[in-house]
C-alpha cells in the first residue's frame, strides 16, 4: 500500500473532450456577455469592484474573472493531494473508481452560476456517476447535510487571487439557499434559460436545455 500512495494523482475527476469543453468555454461566454449587458446587472454590479470602474462593464466582467483553466475543462470528483488529501487512498481504492478509471462518460450541465469569487457550470451527476463522488464533498461546514453531488461543478474561471477549490463552495452556498427555501428572484428568460439573482452578486442561469458534456474518467497528475 505505501507504493500505491506515491501514485495518487493530484486530484480524480471527469475530463472534458476538447469539444464539449469549446462548447461549455462558449456558453459561459455568452453568459458573462448577457448579463454584463442587463440593466438588473449594472444595477447590482456594485458587488465587482474592480468592474464597475470601467463603463465598458461588458468587457470588464470577462477580464474579472481572469483565471481560466487551461487546456481542457474537469469536474473535479476528489481532490487527493497526491495521496496526502483526508480519504484519498480510500476513495482510490473504490471499485467504482478502479472500473471507471479511463471510461467515457456524459456529464449533464444543468445551469450556469456566478459569484464576486467564480464562475462554473452546475453538473447534475447520474445515480451511475454518484458512486463516483466522495462522501466528504458536499460540506462547506461539518453540519452542512446537502444532497449527495450538490457540489459537483466545472469552473469556468476565478477573480484575481482567487482558487479553483472556490467554485464548488461558491455552487454549495446556493444549493444551501436553495435548500432554505430561497429560489431567488426571476430576473427574467435571457439567452438558454431562466435567470436567477439571490443577491450580494450570486447569479444562476438555468438552462432550458440542458448541456451535455463527453468526459472521461481520469486522474491529473500536475
Ligand atoms: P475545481 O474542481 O473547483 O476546479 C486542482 O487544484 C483542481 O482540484 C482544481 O480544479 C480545484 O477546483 C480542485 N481542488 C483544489 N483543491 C481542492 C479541495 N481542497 N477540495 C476539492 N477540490 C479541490
Amino acid at each position: 500500500p505505501s507504493l500505491e500512495k506515491e501514485f495518487l494523482p493530484m486530484y480524480f475527476g471527469w475530463f472534458l473532450s476538447k469539444r464539449s469543453s469549446e462548447t461549455l468555454r462558449k456558453a459561459g461566454q455568452a453568459f458573462l456577455d448577457e448579463l454584463a449587458s442587463l440593466k438588473a446587472f449594472k444595477k447590482e454590479s456594485k458587488y465587482f469592484a474592480s468592474a464597475i470602474e470601467d463603463p465598458k462593464i461588458k468587457l470588464a466582467l470577462t477580464s474579472y474573472f481572469v483565471k481560466r483553466p487551461p487546456g481542457v475543462l474537469h469536474c473535479t470528483t476528489k481532490y487527493t493531494d497526491f495521496g496526502k488529501a483526508a480519504g484519498a487512498e480510500e476513495y482510490a481504492q473504490q471499485e467504482a473508481v478502479k472500473a471507471s478509471y479511463g471510461k467515457g462518460f456524459t456529464l449533464s450541465i444543468s445551469a450556469l452560476f456566478l459569484t464576486t469569487k467564480t464562475v462554473g457550470a452546475r453538473v447534475e451527476l447520474s445515480e451511475q456517476q454518484l458512486l463516483l463522488w466522495p462522501g466528504d464533498a458536499d460540506k462547506v461546514l461539518p453540519i452542512d447535510s446537502l444532497p449527495k453531488g450538490s457540489r459537483a461543478h466545472i469552473t469556468l474561471g476565478c477573480a484575481n487571487g482567487v482558487e479553483a477549490v472556490q467554485t464548488g463552495l461558491d455552487l454549495l452556498e446556493f444549493v444551501k439557499l436553495e435548500k432554505a427555501g430561497n429560489k431567488g428572484d426571476e430576473v427574467g428568460e435571457i439567452g438558454g434559460g431562466k435567470l436567477l439573482y439571490f443577491d450580494n452578486g450570486m447569479w444562476m442561469l438555468t438552462l432550458a436545455k440542458k448541456i451535455d458534456v463527453k468526459a472521461i474518467f481520469s486522474g491529473y497528475y500536475g
